[in-house]
């Protein structure tokens, strides 16, 4: 019963009746899906739970030990690229202080640990000379994972492009496949050894959107045509960087993470679901369906028949990659309504018309719990052996009160998203693993510190560090 209905049965009988109905849907709720409920068993004991960062967000140092600049260091140089006017040349300190980080990590009981390595400090020029203490700063971290227990996860960019190759024309640069086979060749045969679990790129529609559509991330443009010819190169790089990691590293499990968000239509009139799908097809699909051999979905999105000029001959096979698994990060779910403006090509995202402010979180995000089932059942459409979902998690307003962080309402998330991942799982999808964004506060790129989604609040001036309640409650329910 919806709310008009409820209004039709006027009177307080009809009221009673509809709040009764309320409750009891979401009593029947609570009692299959109830996060209190929870155990980690239910999820199964190969299921993998870690914690993922990146690079830029944690790592610091930024230009210490022969480190190249990256397209990041570049951009927050100039200090409106940022809302607060911030930047990662500090962060957390992970450089010097991920022995503190890691040992939180496993007092949380947390199993993996998800990471990307920033290729400028590999690379200082992206290509050519090879930075050995960069290098070395991976092989000390790595190394102290395993002592401690700690599976390492490691993806090769997670957006932070050496400036040098931004130079050369970064992304829109068809070289960038040489220059991503490079860096990945000397990750792989140096870390290859110790680290088992790859994964090739972060997000691709968050990197290409930003920075060539948005222009809220590096390089900062705003133009369609570069944006086309990026998204070709990030998906041919996808699948050859994974060709590269299969040759080097014996028994690897390879995958690349894609954001995902569940659309609805702003309601079933045909123009709303028709904004919905090319929404659904430029978040969603984009990225995943050639490397599924599928192609581009340009049956929804025809602007991007455009691509054509900058395919070669024997791009469609290159494109495929037989994953291992395919890494899923979702926040969100977004509701789409058709608009003349702004462009028509991608519908239009609606947020907070259909959902109130309640449910938004700090960076006006809607929780929504049961869209990380239907980006699941999504998913699941297609040949894909193993899902992991890569990144979940909340900007929620916290802080420290008595060296304690009561974070109640990121635990509700957890519980709630967890809840859902389950329902998946017993539905018979094949979900295996699922990883906490973040494990500590961090440098939320454009949007600098203020979004805290970390398990442990760091204080970034004394880069003291406290496990939050949130991260208590993962220290009991994964004991
Ligand atoms: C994801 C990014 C990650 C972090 C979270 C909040 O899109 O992969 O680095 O910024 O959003």
């Amino acid at each position: 019963m919806n709310r008009r209905d409820a209004v039709k049965l006027m009177g307080a009988g009809g009221l009673g009746l509809y709040l009764a109905s309320r409750l009891s849907s979401a009593k029947a709720l609570n009692s299959i899906l109830s996060g209190n409920d929870l155990t980690k068993e239910m999820f199964g004991k190969d299921f993998k739970w870690g914690t993922a960062t990146a690079a830029y967000q944690i790592e610091g140092a930024y230009n210490i030990d022969g480190k190249g600049e990256s397209i990041w260091d570049r951009f927050t140089a100039n200090p409106k690229h940022v809302k607060t006017r911030e930047n990662g040349n500090v962060a957390c300190d992970f450089y010097h202080l991920y022995k503190t980080d890691l040992r939180l990590m496993k007092e949380m009981n947390f199993g993996c640990f998800r990471f990307s390595t920033a290729w400028a400090r590999i690379l200082p020029e992206g290509i050519g000379k090879v930075n050995q203490n960069g290098l070395d700063f991976y092989h000390h971290m790595i190394d102290f994972c395993l002592e401690l227990g700690i599976e390492p996860w490691l993806t090769l960019y997670h957006w932070d492009l050496p400036q040098a190759l931004q130079d050369k024309g970064g992304w829109v640069n068809r070289d960038v496949i040489s220059w991503f086979n490079e860096y990945t060749d000397v990750v792989t045969c140096s870390l290859g050894g110790k680290v088992k679990n790859w994964m090739v790129l972060n997000e691709p529609v968050s990197f290409i959107g930003g920075g060539y559509l948005g222009g809220i991330h590096p390089p900062g443009h705003i133009n369609l045509k570069e944006g086309i010819a990026a998204s070709h190169h990030a998906v041919l790089c996808q699948a050859e960087g994974a060709r590269v990691i299969r040759a080097n590293v014996p028994g690897a499990n390879i995958g690349t993470t894609f954001s995902c968000a569940h659309i609805d239509p702003k309601n079933t009139r045909h123009m709303h679901e028709k904004a919905a799908a090319k929404l659904d097809a430029l978040s969603n699909r984009l990225f995943i369906e050639p490397a599924l051999g599928m192609g581009y979905p340009t049956d929804v999105l025809p602007f991007f028949k455009k691509v054509e000029k900058y395919m070669k001959d024997g791009d469609e096979q290159k494109m495929k990659f037989d994953f291992d698994f395919i890494g899923l990060q979702n926040y969100t779910r977004f509701v789409a309504r058709f608009a003349l403006i702004p462009p028509v090509i991608w519908g239009n995202i609606v947020p907070a018309k259909k959902v109130t402010k309640e449910v938004l979180n700090e960076m006006g995000w809607e929780i929504y719990p049961k869209g990380i089932y239907e980006i699941l059942k999504q998913f699941s459409k297609y040949p894909i052996k193993t899902f992991i979902l890569t990144e979940n998690g909340v900007a929620v307003k916290d802080k420290v009160e008595d060296g304690k962080v009561h974070d109640a309402r990121r635990t509700q998330f957890f519980k709630d998203y967890l809840a859902y991942v389950l329902k998946a799982k017993n539905e018979g999808i094949n979900v295996n693993g699922y990883f906490v964004w973040s494990l500590m506060d961090n440098f939320e790129w454009a949007e600098g510190y203020r979004p805290k989604l970390g398990l442990v609040a760091v204080d970034f001036k004394t880069q003291q560090r406290i496990i939050k309640d949130s991260g208590l409650w993962f220290k009991e329910f994964l004991k």
